[in-house]
């Protein structure tokens, strides 16, 4: 049968693809391990911050013109913090100034706390269909270690409410935290995979530069899994996670095929988001070159920002070919698929093999860390193991 397609459908299926990132910068507490751009206030001003972030996104939408919305992201910060009105009026707005995808992806971060659970129905009836819940760890030793806000039981009833509620659901896991073993990680993990629906992103502890956890192991408060201990506890979770039919299609990240998350894909195959709100990035084709922004990371500075001129945009700077190719690089080896050569070129105007050091292309090839097709350049399991390494020595 034909397909028959509306006219602003029609119209959309032309456009420019666009993923639309919505910054929430406010947690209840600041966990110790954390780097992202969330911060602790005793009021949030919601309703001003909202508006802020809607004339932001106007501003956005008015000079990039038409563009085909094919997600939404909530990310934070803890935007689960958010009245469901809150994230409607943004929905709609995006809703009303972009041509949304007829299968528009919409998620929201969520923290799994039994308040926040109770606004997943709102969250629904506003638009949302993805919830990202921070599970972190379903031990509550652990959690306590993380420094969170709930415990292991609040966050299966969270994830369990949050199934019954939305079509799609993830939910994050933190491992290679200090004193875990293989048999320890695989049993917390099998719990986990019992309850996933179509997506998992599970990361390894990192420190990160400037957070209570970095001061912390400097000064020897804990210790980390050492190199191969940390090897095995990511092979365990390949592994794990292949048999409940999840697919590694990110280094990170598990979803049953279908299931992958559609805006974060947008970001690996380097493809344009738009960030609003404090500390939000971009990567934007305006007038035929790609352009990267930053905005100001402060909540109340941004916000003032926006009030006097629309926008909080502090850096805006075109991403020469060099490092338009260096960054579809980075993002595209992440991904079990690899990137593809034609769309490489289209999105760079580099050609892939003008952007890597042959020699050690061909030794990569040689040690099994790299395929090359006539379509595209992909990293083996064994290569994307080793990617922090390789990627320096590769990527000229
Ligand atoms: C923006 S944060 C999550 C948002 C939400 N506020 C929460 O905490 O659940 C995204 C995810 O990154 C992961 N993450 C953040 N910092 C990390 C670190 N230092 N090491 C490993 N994973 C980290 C956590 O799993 C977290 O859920
Ligand atoms: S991990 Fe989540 S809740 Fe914790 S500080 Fe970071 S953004 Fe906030």
């Amino acid at each position: 049968m034909a397909l028959r397609l509306s006219a602003p459908q029609f119209y959309a299926e032309r456009m420019e693809s666009l993923a639309l990132y919505v910054h929430w910068p406010f947690c209840l507490r600041k966990c110790p391990y954390c780097d992202f751009n969330s911060h602790v206030r005793e009021l949030v001003p919601e309703a001003a911050m909202v508006a802020a972030l809607r004339r932001e996104m106007a501003w956005e939408a008015a000079r990039l013109g038409p563009r085909r919305l094919t997600s939404i992201f909530f990310g934070g910060g803890t935007p689960s913090l958010l009245a469901p009105e809150s994230v409607a009026a943004l929905i709609v707005d995006a809703c009303r100034l972009f041509a949304p995808a007829e299968d528009i992806e919409i998620t929201l971060e969520a923290n799994p706390t039994s308040v926040e659970a109770g606004r997943f129905a709102g969250y629904r009836d506003a638009g949302v269909n993805r919830v990202s819940i921070g599970v972190q760890s379903l031990d509550d030793s652990a959690l306590r270690f993380l420094g969170r806000e709930h415990s292991a039981a609040q966050a299966l009833a969270a994830v369990a409410f949050g199934r019954k509620i939305f079509p799609r659901l993830s939910f994050d896991l933190i491992y290679a935290r200090p004193g875990q073993d293989v048999a320890e990680w695989k049993a917390e993990l099998g719990a986990a995979l019992a309850l996933a629906a179509d997506h998992l992103s599970l990361y390894q502890l990192t420190i990160e530069p400037g957070t209570k956890f970095a001061t912390q192991y400097a000064r020897g408060d804990f210790v980390l899994p050492g190199e191969d201990l940390a090897a095995a506890l990511y092979d365990a979770t390949a592994e794990a996670a292949w048999a409940f039919g999840l697919e590694q299609y990110e280094i990170s990240n598990y979803a049953k095929p279908g299931g992958e998350s559609r805006h974060n894909l947008a970001y690996w195959r380097y493809g344009d988001y738009a960030g609003i709100g404090p500390g939000a990035h971009s990567r934007l084709t305006l007038d035929g070159t790609l352009t990267a922004a930053s905005r100001h990371r402060a909540p109340e500075i941004w916000a003032g920002m926006v009030a006097d001129k629309g926008h909080g945009v502090t850096v805006e700077e075109v991403v020469g070919p060099r490092d338009r190719a260096r960054e579809a690089l980075l993002m595209g080896l992440r991904l079990a698929e690899g990137i593809f050569l034609p769309r490489f070129l289209e999105r760079t105007g580099v050609v892939l093999w003008d952007a890597v050091d042959s020699g050690v292309l061909a030794d990569c090839v040689d040690a099994g860390y790299l395929t090359v097709s006539e379509t595209a350049l992909v990293a083996t399991v064994d290569g994307r193991k080793r990617l922090d390494a390789l990627l320096p020595a590769l990527v000229l």
